[in-house]
């Protein structure tokens, strides 16, 4: 029998860690012959609704569930972790200056890389779902400076998701005929959806779409801005597709991408495509026995250039604010 896998959730009793933890014990996240053990990290306020989530997976009686742990303290929480997904963060609210916004979670993310740094196991991987994604990744990064740089990464295969999902409806086709698209640069709206690259059953997307119209003016911003239009629209915050394209993230991480495809992770950035070395921002990845390797090579024309160099511009006005507040 297999030792477990120790995957560590923080946020866990909110809306995206009850569609997600379920996935997790299922299988879904590492594979169907893979057996799990659950640490669930909530402030003080959280612990009761997390153990109440503990109650329903306990009831689905999972072959894989190996333990449920639940707790407050950040260290117990990462004690031994391989996998941890970092959920919980502080939103912004009404009136809330980025400083603040940053602050605030500079005193979540911080800690959080600390104690990852003091207590998860060698082979940890971390993804970071709560936001600002990307610059409390490099927070979580920056705190934890005796785990390898390359295992802090933030998510934006949510991103990556709807950018295919609305391809293939454009072009009349399934998703699985989509490959090759990307997300450069930071999950928020200057994210840049690019399928000058792209593969549409083998054909060249933008090719196919022959409409920079329908570029500039649906596409991009119907993907930048999917997640206000479901808020929009539920009256709630995506939480089972953000929940999903975590469990894809890891799974991809940890199994590799397919042979002619490549999937979009937030990741440090070692200069590749003129993203400033240290910065956490999304590229084309492929991956494969557990590492991951940037796409090199790709020609970027000017429609791309501009908008790939303001969402990253973004991440460095994110990553100099955080420097001059002290959380890096
Ligand atoms: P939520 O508010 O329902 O849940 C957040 C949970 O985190 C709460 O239970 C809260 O008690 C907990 N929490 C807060 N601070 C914590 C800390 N220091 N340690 C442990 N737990 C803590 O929010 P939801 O909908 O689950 O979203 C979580 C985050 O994911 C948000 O920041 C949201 O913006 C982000 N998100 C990111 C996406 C992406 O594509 N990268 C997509 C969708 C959401």
């Amino acid at each position: 029998t297999r030792t477990p896998v120790t995957v560590t959730v923080t946020g866990a009793a909110g809306q995206i860690g009850y569609a997600l933890l379920f996935r997790i014990a299922s299988g879904q996240l590492l594979g169907a012959d893979v057996p799990v053990k659950l640490n669930l990290l909530e402030i003080p306020q959280g612990l009761k609704a997390a153990e109440g989530t503990a109650m329903e997976l306990d009831d689905c009686a999972f072959p894989l569930l190996r333990g449920i742990e639940i707790t407050d303290s950040a260290d117990k929480a990462f004690d031994g972790a391989n996998v941890a997904l970092l959920v919980g963060a502080r939103p912004r609210t009404a009136g809330m200056e980025r400083g603040d916004l940053l602050s605030a979670n500079g005193g979540i993310f911080g800690p959080q890389g600390k104690a990852i740094n003091d207590n998860a196991a060698d082979d940890i991987k971390v993804l970071v779902v709560g936001n600002p994604a990307n610059t409390n990744a490099l927070i979580a990064q920056q705190h934890a400076p005796d785990v390898p740089a390359d295992r802090f990464t933030a998510m934006t295969r949510l991103d990556h998701n709807r950018a295919i999902a609305q391809l293939a409806k454009k072009l009349g086709v399934t998703v699985e005929d989509v490959k090759k698209l990307t997300i450069w640069g930071n999950h928020s709206a200057t994210q840049y959806p690019d399928i000058f690259h792209a593969e549409v059953a083998g054909k060249n997307a933008a090719e196919a779409v022959n409409d920079e119209k329908w570029l500039a003016e649906d596409f991009i911003p119907t993907v930048a801005k999917r997640g206000a239009a479901i808020i929009e629209a539920r009256g709630a915050s995506s939480a089972a597709s953000a929940a999903n394209a975590a469990v894809d993230h890891v799974h991809t991480w940890v199994n590799g991408t397919a042979e002619g495809d490549w999937t979009s992770m937030g990741i440090v950035s070692d200069g590749s495509y003129g993203v400033p070395e240290g910065i956490i921002s999304s590229f084309p990845v492929t991956t494969r026995d557990g590492r991951f390797e940037i796409v090199q090579g790709l020609e970027i024309n000017d429609f791309s250039r501009s908008r790939i160099d303001a969402s990253v511009h973004e991440l460095i006005e994110e990553r100099d604010a955080v420097r001059s507040l002290g959380l890096i």
